[in-house]
């Protein structure tokens, strides 16, 4: 049984950093970071934990480097400085670094404790909650992985500060992702207060938790926190290997206008929703036309989504606004439309 994480906002986060040894008594502890949250994140972590010394853990930055080298270095550095099984290992970056950093705890000596600190907006509200943990493999997104719970997810939004703009809205896609599927107010918040989504985290974080704990091992209903990311996935697998890589949100930003696309060609959801959708999601984010030959290498990497089942690709799709529908199965010709939509809208 996944047991779901103990979650901590700002103030509440921050004394829990204040009085960690005395929480936790670990043995050693280690901070993973990155080269950005070593800099932008790190000296704030410092001041929290006052006198705690601990062995910061740096990685390369980036989807790029969500893999098994990398979780490879991590444990050299683990074995190097002989962590045993009580030690903590501290993660404060975005969602590559909890999920590779999960993985990596998770693995080490059959498992040791691993605290979440998520410092984009995207890891608040999604990644470093219920407790998907992976790294990619031969070009797949999060092929290997296991769920695995960290001892507590800290939610501090001063780490905020120094995250630009793009990563930002980057988050706002799995908030909007949230409302689609399971709240309708949550959705015309968001609509209302995009330029200031921090005020909606909690809100957000809510849904999230609402539906994992209804299906911690997505046997059902958590598959609709996968809408948009089927399609999503393979853009984002598709354009990283391109000069242009999207960022995780903006590539689930187009996902979920072709996954509504299909959710009104193909079911219920009314075509004044739709456009609705496109709208609101194509004003907001810059997203690229998808060529011809975009889409002869997004669409057979579809193929290795992790819903798929009795080799057909299953999606998810939205009833209406705020109700979501998991194991929808669509034609390669609905498919292909959608790429049709998409290239054709105005507002892009
Ligand atoms: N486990 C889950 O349930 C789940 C859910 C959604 C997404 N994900 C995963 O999350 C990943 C995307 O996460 P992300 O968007 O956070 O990407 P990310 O971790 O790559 O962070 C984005 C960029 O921001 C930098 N950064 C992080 N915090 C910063 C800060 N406070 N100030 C300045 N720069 C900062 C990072 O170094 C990186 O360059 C994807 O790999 C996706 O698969 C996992």
């Amino acid at each position: 049984m996944i047991q779901p994480p103990e979650l901590y906002f700002n103030a509440t986060a921050q004394s829990y950093l204040n009085n960690l040894n005395e929480r936790l008594s670990f043995s050693k502890l280690f901070v993973l970071t990155d080269t950005n949250t070593s800099t932008k994140c790190l000296p704030a972590l410092k001041e929290l934990l006052g006198h705690s010394d601990f062995i910061e853990i740096i990685c390369e930055a980036g989807e790029l480097h969500k893999n098994i080298k990398t979780c490879s270095a991590i444990w050299s550095t683990l074995t190097e400085h002989r962590a045993d099984r009580n030690a903590l290992l501290v993660l404060l970056g975005g969602g590559v670094l909890t999920d590779m950093g999960a993985f990596a705890a998770s693995c080490y000596k059959r498992g040791i404790r691993f605290l979440n600190i998520p410092t984009t907006l995207l890891a608040m509200v999604d990644a470093s909650t219920g407790s998907k943990t992976g790294i990619d493999f031969e070009g797949l997104k999060n092929h290997i992985g296991l769920f695995s719970s960290p001892v507590a997810t800290l939610i501090d939004q001063q780490f905020l500060k120094t995250l630009d703009q793009r990563n930002l809205k980057s988050g706002v896609a799995e908030m909007f992702k949230h409302g689609l599927i399971y709240n309708r107010e949550h959705w015309k918040s968001l609509k209302e207060q995009h330029l200031n989504p921090e005020i909606l985290i909690a809100d957000s974080v809510a849904i999230k938790i609402d539906i994992v704990n209804q299906d911690p091992t997505e046997r059902g209903l958590r598959k609709i926190l996968n809408f948009g990311h089927t399609l999503g996935h393979a853009i984002e697998t598709h354009f990283l290997e391109t000069p242009q890589p999207l960022l995780h949100g903006e590539a689930i930003a187009l996902g979920m206008i072709l996954e509504a696309y299909l959710s009104h060609t193909c079911g219920s959801l009314a075509k004044e929703e739709l456009d609705e959708i496109t709208t609101t999601l194509c004003t907001f984010y810059e997203l690229p036309a998808l060529s011809d030959a975009d889409r002869k290498s997004i669409v057979p990497l579809l193929q290795h989504d992790k819903k798929n089942a009795a080799n057909t690709v299953q999606f998810v799709g939205l009833k209406q606004i705020g109700e979501a529908l998991y194991d929808v199965l669509y034609s390669a010709e609905a498919i292909d439309d959608g790429f049709d939509y998409y290239n054709g809208i105005t507002c892009r």
